[in-house]
């Protein structure tokens, strides 16, 4: 598996990354979808080219007066229920509706629509956009659990249903992937992003591109995708959301960008522009990052949008005197479209009396708008149709895929003895704990569409999987906050009838996205207590947990004897848990981010620097913490199966190549166990020496491998210079010469490691 195979160089690349498949199958779907991307250059949709579409956008904009040129330019929310506000008929009617949020559903945008395409006098249609994060109707993993599978497929293949159904109901801009890089787990929105890894987090970005927008995002079932928060918003300062980042250049260029690249690499059509300051200056004017990186170093053509009321918030934010200085920043920054607050249309024209903008500014972003309308096929293909939806709504081949990519998602922390997975021969089981019947948490934060009706929980996972005859005693026990333990007592008794004890802790959906950061990383509540009132009874028993960040479970992970993480697991969550407790699913995802001991080791994350003082080299050496080990609770890349692997064999291609050179490195995994089961095999490198301070390791390369019982396999990696160069002092993207250590093992803890050197020719 080569860096390339995760990470096409261009859009005409985009391919189904297809990592364990036959050699012929690949080279066929290869060969298929490199004619297609050919073909479809430029996401132009079927029957139009890019030059057709340049005509047309340039001949509609030569007869728009201000007043519509600004209405493109405005995004304006319906309710939270999908529901068009009075006022924007009004504003369709006038052609001065650019693009909608939350506005959703075939009839809905259907009766919007009409009076845009058929009443305005230029028939420019609406863009109808939502934030569809993971899924539209069928709710997939929140995305940390979708990186938690290492399977950038499954994730591809979640995208590509989310954008089925919202285009079936008319919504075709979707605010997604968020592939902000998170270090902080007090940060609620870490939930939405793939969690601290640059390499884990552009595959997972590249993946989810090519899911929503496919070879072409004007095929009708496809979606255009927006990658957020351009940048650093995961920076955040204390975890605290919308906060003021600072971070490096390096920093940025070596961690926080690489995402953005690698979704703007796979096509993405649009970028929005993040709330947070970034040394000084908020992402909405931000110059460095706009214009010198984003349209400059990476010649991005498309569609940039604020983040809600973003233009606005220059004023709060110290950087614009009025609404009108915020409007004019803006715009001139790059900011094409406005989300929410008002200001370009406000002051649009005065600004253009004034000079204070040129109408050529407007113009280009203009040009942007109607260009992705006409990409997208509006003109052509304006309305969604009621029968299409509810045929593709929660159709049953959209519910297999979640439930399973939902179990590929769990991550297994603890099984002392074997206690998982279950007999489903047990005659009673006690299913206890706040979230196990909760079935609007299981959809998590930002669930589009979804709903709790349509959701499996724990409790009816488990009711589902066992026959009628088993006794299941369920209990809430208490709830996730608050301080009651009324519920105790049932709980208790609930656990003396049953021969085993399923606990369903956690966060609940609202304690982790916008706005949604904590302090404490612990479990919520009196749920430790419910714990342990349970172990107290002396019942075997496995926790299963939910929540949407890393949780110092400290007590837990030394007392309890087994404990699955399967964040919010969406719609067929309680089906996909059922299935991994009682077996039929392995679980096999790894930590896409570090869990801490306590959250004030936070900011904790496994590819930190060495520091003149490494922790832990010198038994007599200062520790960073007094009072608590510097390690965390579980590292990154950690995760358990109900068998066992062995990684061996570790082989290099050459002992020195040149810096233009690249390597490969490949070791045997075999199931060592007696069940079939997955290893996520995962590749680190470590500089020795260089011009600048480099990570103690750097994930480049990873393989989810599933294998039978004594099945073994060569997983192959490709180290070129793409993974092995860094930014120098002088911040050029160089590979130095130098010693390289390479770890292949099943976390970021251990493996086997090798050498190799880089020389200069
Ligand atoms: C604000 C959020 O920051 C952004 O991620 C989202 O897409 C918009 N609101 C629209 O809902």
């Amino acid at each position: 598996m080569s860096f390339k195979d995760h990470f096409p160089k261009d859009k005409r690349v985009l391919q189904e990354l297809v990592m364990q498949r036959e050699f012929w199958a690949r080279r066929i779907l290869m060969l298929v979808c490199t004619l297609c991307c050919i073909a479809n250059s430029h996401a132009a949709p079927p029957n139009m080219s890019s030059a057709e579409i340049d005509r047309k956008v340039a001949s509609t904009l030569k007869h728009m007066t201000v007043k519509e040129k600004l209405g493109q330019l405005q995004q304006l929310c319906g309710t939270w229920d999908g529901d068009a506000l009075p006022e924007d008929f009004e504003l369709a009617r006038q052609g001065r509706l650019g693009s909608t949020i939350f506005i959703r559903g075939a009839k809905r945008t259907v009766e919007l629509q009409r009076v845009a395409v058929e009443e305005s006098r230029l028939h420019i249609p609406i863009l109808f956009a939502f934030d569809v994060i993971h899924g539209y109707r069928t709710i997939f993993p929140v995305p940390l659990g979708e990186a938690a599978s290492w399977d950038p497929p499954g994730a591809e293949r979640a995208a590509s249903i989310a954008a089925a159904e919202a285009s079936a109901g008319g919504v075709r801009w979707t605010f997604a992937p968020m592939v902000d890089i998170a270090r902080d787990p007090r940060w609620g929105r870490i939930v939405e992003g793939a969690g601290e890894d640059p390499y884990l987090g552009m595959a997972m970005a590249v993946a989810r591109v090519r899911g929503f927008q496919g070879i072409n995002f004007g095929l009708p079932d496809k979606i255009v995708a927006c990658a957020k928060h351009w940048v650093a918003y995961g920076a955040a300062e204390g975890g605290r959301d919308y906060n003021t980042a600072e971070v490096s250049e390096r920093t940025l260029r070596e961690i926080y960008f690489p995402p953005f690249k690698a979704a703007l690499d796979a096509g993405v059509g649009t970028f929005m522009s993040a709330f947070n300051d970034l040394d000084g200056v908020p992402g909405s004017v931000n110059s460095f990052t706009l214009s010198k990186v984003l349209r400059g170093e990476w010649h991005f053509d498309g569609l940039v949008v604020s983040d809600y009321n973003a233009v606005n918030e220059l004023i709060a934010h110290g950087v614009a005197a009025d609404g009108k200085d915020a409007a004019a920043q803006a715009l001139n920054a790059g900011v094409d479209m406005e989300m929410f607050s008002r200001l370009y249309n406000e002051y649009g024209g005065e600004l253009i009396k004034e000079r204070k903008l040129s109408e050529r500014t407007i113009d280009e972003a203009v040009r942007r708008v109607l260009r992705l309308k006409y990409q997208l096929g509006l003109f052509e293909r304006p309305y969604a149709d009621e029968a299409h939806e509810s045929a593709t709504l929660l159709n049953p081949a959209h519910l297999k895929a979640a439930r399973d990519l939902a179990a590929r998602s769990f991550v297994l922390l603890k099984n002392e003895h074997g206690t998982l997975p279950l007999n489903p021969e047990l005659k009673s089981i006690a299913v206890i704990g706040p979230l196990a019947d909760d079935s609007r948490s299981i959809l998590g934060s930002w669930c589009g569409d979804g709903r709790k009706e349509d959701a499996v929980t724990l409790l009816a996972g488990i009711r589902a999987k066992l026959p009628a005859t088993t006794k299941i005693n369920y209990a809430k026990g208490c709830d996730v906050a608050g301080n009651s333990t009324e519920g105790f007592g049932e709980a208790e008794n609930a656990t003396r009838q049953s021969d085993f004890v399923i606990v369903a802790v956690g966060e609940t959906a609202d304690m982790s996205g916008e706005a949604a950061s904590r302090s404490s990383l612990d479990l919520p509540g009196r749920q430790l207590e419910l714990i342990q009132a349970i172990q107290a009874v002396g019942k075997s028993y496995a926790v299963v947990l939910m929540n949407g960040r890393p949780l110092s479970i400290n007590w837990v992970a030394s007392n309890s004897p087994a404990i699955l993480e399967t964040w919010f697991a969406g719609t067929q969550g309680g089906n996909a848990i059922a299935d991994a407790l009682f077996g039929d699913a392995n679980p096999g995802g790894k930590l896409p981010v570090t869990f801490p001991r306590s959250v004030g080791q936070v900011p904790i994350y496994y590819n930190h620097k060495n520091t003149g003082r490494p922790a832990g080299s010198d038994p007599k050496s200062p520790l960073p913490y007094l009072d608590i080990p510097w390690t965390p609770l579980f590292p990154f890349g950690y995760g358990l199966s109900y068998t066992s692997f062995a990684i061996s064999n570790l082989q290099l291609s050459a002992g020195r190549i040149r810096p233009d050179g690249s390597i490969t490195v490949s070791v045997e995994v075999k199931n060592t166990g007696d069940r079939a089961g997955d290893e996520v095999v995962q590749l680190y490198i470590h500089r020795l020496v260089a011009s600048v301070t480099r990570p103690v390791k750097e994930l480049k390369g990873f393989q989810r491998v599933s294998l039978k019982p004594g099945e073994s396999r060569r997983a192959e990696f490709s180290l070129g210079p793409r993974e092995l160069g860094f930014y120098d002092r002088a911040m050029r993207f160089a590979v130095e010469p130098g010693e390289i250590r390479v770890m292949v093992g099943a976390s970021s803890e251990s493996g086997l490691e090798s050498s190799f050197e880089i020389v200069q020719p």
